[in-house]
C-alpha cells in the first residue's frame, strides 16, 4: 500500500476529543526518544508531519493524522517521560491509559523498542498490561541503522526469549530504521491486511 493522502487533523490530551467518524486506528507508543514521531514521518513519505526531536518528551499530545481518507495513523506521547517532574509524568501517563483502553477505534498498536536496548521492565510490564487487557499489539524495533545485522538478531533473539517466558505465541514483529527509509512497506502492508479484514 501507499500513502496518498496524509493530513494532520487534531491534537488533544483528551480521548472525547479525538475524531468521532469511527475510522480505524494504528497508534504508536513506546519509550520517549525511540522514534515514534520519526516513524509516523517515514511511513507517510512526509519529513515534518509529526514533530521530532533528539530531546526525549517532543510529543505530548494524542495527535490523529487522517490516511488516504481511510484510517488513522496516532502519535502518542512516550512513556517514562522523566523531565517535569512526577506531576508531568503522571499526567501523561493518565492521557496514554485514558487513549488505549477508551478507545474503541484502537485497531492495533505498535510498540516500539529501541534495538540496542535488552529487554526492560517497564516496556515488558506495558507490554503484559497489553496482553491482559485484550489490545492488539505488534512490536517495532527501531533505530536498527544503529546496529550490525548481527548484533540485531542477537538482540531481537533475547527479547523474543523473555517474551515467550509468559507469552504462547510471539506477536508481530518488525524492524525499522527512519533514517535509512527501511522498513515502510512491511508495516504498511500489515496494516492494509487488517483493514481489509475490518
Ligand atoms: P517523544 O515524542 O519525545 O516521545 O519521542 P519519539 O519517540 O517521537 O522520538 P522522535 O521520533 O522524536 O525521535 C527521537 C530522536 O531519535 C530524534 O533525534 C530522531 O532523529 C532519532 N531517530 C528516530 N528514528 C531514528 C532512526 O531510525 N535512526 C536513528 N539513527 N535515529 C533515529
Ligand atoms: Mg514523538
Amino acid at each position: 500500500m501507499n500513502i496518498k493522502e496524509a493530513t494532520f487533523i487534531v491534537s488533544n490530551t483528551d480521548v472525547g476529543k479525538c475524531p468521532q467518524d469511527g475510522l480505524p486506528e494504528y497508534a504508536f507508543i513506546g519509550r520517549s526518544n525511540v522514534g515514534k514521531s520519526s516513524l509516523i514521518n517515514m511511513l507517510t513519505n512526509q519529513k515534518g508531519l509529526a514533530l521530532t526531536s533528539s530531546t526525549p518528551g517532543k510529543t505530548q499530545l494524542i495527535n490523529h493524522f487522517l490516511i488516504n481518507n481511510r484510517w488513522y495513523l496516532v502519535d502518542l506521547p512516550g512513556y517514562g517521560y522523566t523531565q517535569g517532574g512526577i506531576q508531568k509524568r503522571r499526567t501523561l501517563q493518565r492521557i496514554i491509559d485514558n487513549y488505549l483502553y477508551r478507545r474503541k477505534e484502537l485497531t492495533c498498536l505498535f510498540v516500539l523498542i529501541d534495538c540496542r536496548h535488552n529487554p526492560q521492565k517497564n516496556d515488558t510490564k506495558f507490554i503484559q498490561q497489553l496482553g491482559e487487557n485484550g489490545i492488539p499489539f505488534a512490536i517495532v524495533f527501531t533505530k536498527i541503522d544503529k546496529l550490525s545485522n548481527e548484533h540485531l538478531k542477537e538482540n531481537i533473539s533475547i527479547y523474543e526469549n523473555t517474551l515467550l517466558k509468559s507469552w504462547e505465541k510471539l506477536p508481530s514483529i518488525f524492524t525499522v530504521s527512519s533514517e535509512r527509509k527501511i522498513g515502510k512497506d512491511a508495516i504498511l502492508n500489515y496494516i492494509e491486511e487488517i483493514n481489509h479484514t475490518l
